[in-house]
């Protein structure tokens, strides 16, 4: 109990009343006790008969003088009393003063939501209160050692080598490093406390944990550079198509319909009518040539049996046009018809991830077989690509390289997961879940449709 307490002033009042009163009950005791003897004895007749012979002496007048003496020690010693009781009240208020200013500090140093230490000149912790144990990581380890010098490393010099001219050194940002290894980034500001002969005799410090900030903005800041990087390899890959559509156009539409202007312009010119048909049946050839080539730019640029049939036809036809080009890996397909049903977003991103993943297939893989694996499951779509070529090699990815990041930004917009295994000789696999409502889904195509 705080000996502040209104109960524990009770007390010491109630005790300092039973002393007086047993004081004065000791007095009055004492001075009827006197009396009785003296009544009995008769010690003043006694004293006046052995002081008679010494008349010239003035012995008799003694007890007057003793009785001053008494008189004046009593004053003295009351007076004396009341000094000290006016120096104990005293001293009371400067400890209860006291008290609270302890109060005070520990509200304001143990509780405070930033971390407070007191450090010496060398980094050794003297003191330090709950908030700076938690963000150093001393709660976790149950350690009361912790050395700020080491944990700082050459920034510690610039605080604690030379009395600084301003009171405070404040930094916005101080990157350290726990015992555990990990990092910790605070907002620091710290103040020297000096000798009487002017050397730093403790570092006071107070530190705002900013590690999360400081983890959030350096991501935020990597996904800037990283979505600059898409951005402008998605202008040329756009760039890039446009090319190759237009080398397409030329190569192979423009050429039959070259042809088709030639043989048509002859055609007038003959008389025979077998040569004519000849070539009428040219020209009906060449217009299929361009229908085909047509029809593939038209699927590259948009798969159309998406549209038409959904999203198991459309990657049967991408697989079918895929093992035509590449016709030394072998490829087998578990899909599952549900997929059909999905809504179109969902559906572009699943076949653009199919796409990316055989092209990469066809450049890097130099694989056997692969293995494409599609199902509608509980938790959402679930995806994967396999194959069992040579692996990703650590050192072939290069700057320019975006398609697995784009893969997984595609996924990530989705709110799915994403994840790329690859051994050494035994292939990549990839596998992404894209979760959504079932039903809601379902609905939703339904509505579109009707
Ligand atoms: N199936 C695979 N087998 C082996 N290596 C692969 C496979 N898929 C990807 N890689 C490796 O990973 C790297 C990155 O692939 P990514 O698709 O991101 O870029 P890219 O194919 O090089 O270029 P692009 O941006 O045109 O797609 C590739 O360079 C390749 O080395
Ligand atoms: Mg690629």
């Amino acid at each position: 109990m705080h000996e502040n307490s209104p109960l524990m002033k009770n007390t010491s009042d109630n005790n300092r009343k039973n002393s007086q009163r047993r004081d004065l009950l000791i007095a009055f005791c004492t001075v009827a006790l006197t009396y009785f003897l003296s009544i009995i004895l008769d010690p003043a007749e006694h004293f006046m008969e052995w002081a008679e012979p010494l008349e010239h002496g003035q012995i008799d007048e003694l007890p007057f003088v003793f009785l001053a003496a008494a008189i004046v020690a009593i004053w003295f010693s009351s007076r004396r009393m009341r000094e000290l009781s006016i120096e104990i009240a005293t001293r009371r208020e400067a400890e209860k003063k006291a008290h609270e200013s302890l109060i005070r500090f520990q509200t304001l140093f143990e509780e405070g939501l930033s971390g407070n230490f007191i450090a010496d000149r060398y980094g050794n912790l003297v003191i330090c209160n709950q908030a700076f144990r938690i963000m150093s990581g001393m709660a976790v380890r149950g350690e009361d050692q912790f050395n700020i010098a080491s944990a700082l490393g050459s920034e510690w010099q610039a605080i604690a080598r030379d009395p600084s001219p301003s009171a405070y050194l404040d930094f916005p940002e101080l990157i350290l490093e726990r015992p555990d290894k990990g990092v910790w980034v605070v907002m620091a500001r710290f103040r020297q406390v000096l000798s009487e002969t002017a050397e730093i005799q403790e570092i006071h410090g107070y530190f705002t944990d900013i590690t999360e900030q400081y983890l959030a903005e350096k991501e935020l800041s990597q996904l800037f550079v990283e979505n600059r990087a898409l951005a402008g390899h998605a202008m040329q890959a756009q760039e890039e198509e446009r090319c190759r559509l237009a080398r397409e156009i030329h190569d192979d539409v423009g050429q039959y319909l070259t042809a088709i202007r030639l043989d048509a312009a002859t055609i007038p010119n003959i008389d025979d009518r077998v040569s004519a048909s000849v070539y009428l049946e040219r020209i009906a050839k060449h217009a299929e040539y361009i229908q085909i080539a047509i029809k593939r730019i038209i699927r590259r640029l948009r798969p159309a049996a998406l549209d038409a049939h959904g999203l198991v036809e459309a990657i049967q036809q991408l697989v079918h046009d895929w093992c035509k080009q590449n016709p030394e890996i072998d490829c087998s397909m578990n899909l599952d018809e549900s997929c059909n049903r999905l809504p179109e977003t969902i559906s572009i991103v699943i076949f653009r991830i199919i796409q990316e993943a055989l092209t990469n297939i066809s450049r890097h893989a130099q694989a056997h077989h692969v293995d494409i694996y599609l199902k509608n499951k509980d938790q959402g779509l679930f995806v994967r690509i396999k194959d069992d070529g040579l692996g990703i090699q650590s050192s072939s990815a290069t700057p320019n390289s975006f398609g697995l990041t784009g893969m997984r930004e595609r996924i990530e917009s989705l709110h799915g997961s994403f994840v790329l295994a690859s051994r050494p000789n035994a292939g990549v696999t990839i596998t992404a879940i894209i979760p959504f409502n079932h039903s809601r889904e379902c609905k939703y195509v339904e509505n579109t449709v009707g």
